[in-house]
């Protein structure tokens, strides 16, 4: 398998220096950048929005990895594809119609995600895996960054690589640190998003190859 796609969540950047904190992750090996929109009412934290993956796009062209912590997600497709997003993953719990959001996703040329929280079973997004490009798997309550990854979810990877086609590519996001990335990996994760491990460390590089 290639080598693990590590997505830095600019959740716990330092906002006042975004363009820098975003050029910093690049250069110490990220594959993505993480960006984590939150609306207040799927999950109870208010982050960022269109305008900021705009800003982004603006100067940079590296793969903007959007996960949509809202709910209506379907509203709000466009205006990311718009701003710049490479791929918008929503989560299952928030979707009346999971198959029109991820068609909706296609038509604006994107690459689509579904994700699941922790107390949402893999089997509810088996009838999906052939239709999205990604599975993020929780393995914290979606909300905050800096919480405690959660043991008992990782082993919906397994389920869910059992499932999937090859190409899937599945995502774990909460609570990765040196530790955990393993665990994951050794399940079948090939994409990772860490936080505040990446920018709690100060060593970009050092924590990303950690995490390799
Ligand atoms: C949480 C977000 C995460 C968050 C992860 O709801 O989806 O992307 O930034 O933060 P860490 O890596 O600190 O757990
Ligand atoms: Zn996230």
């Amino acid at each position: 398998m290639d080598r693990v796609i590590i997505s830095p969540s600019i959740l716990s950047a330092d906002f006042m220096n975004l363009e820098q904190e975003i050029f910093s992750v690049k250069e110490a090996g990220a594959g993505w950048i993480h960006i984590d929109v939150m609306d207040g009412h799927f999950v109870p934290n208010i982050t960022i929005g269109v305008p900021v993956v705009k800003s982004i796009r603006k100067k940079t062209d590296i793969f903007l990895d959007v996960h949509l912590m809202i709910e209506n997600p379907e509203k709000y497709i466009k205006a990311f594809a718009q701003a710049g997003a490479d791929l918008i993953t929503f989560h299952y719990e928030a979707a009346n119609d999971p198959l029109k959001v991820i068609s909706l996703i296609k038509e604006c040329g994107k690459k689509a995600g579904i994700s699941i929280k922790p107390q949402t079973q893999s089997k509810e997004i088996f009838p999906y895996l052939n239709d999205v490009d990604l599975v993020l798997v929780m393995t914290v309550e979606p909300g905050f960054g800096g919480q405690e990854f959660m043991h008992d979810c990782a082993m919906k990877i397994p389920q869910i690589k059992e499932k999937a086609p090859e190409n899937l590519i599945i995502q774990v996001d909460g609570g990765i640190n040196n530790l955990t990335s393993k665990i994951c990996k050794s399940l079948g994760a090939n994409s990772l998003v860490a936080g505040s491990y990446i920018y709690g460390s100060d060593d970009y590089k050092k924590a990303i190859e950690s995490l390799i």
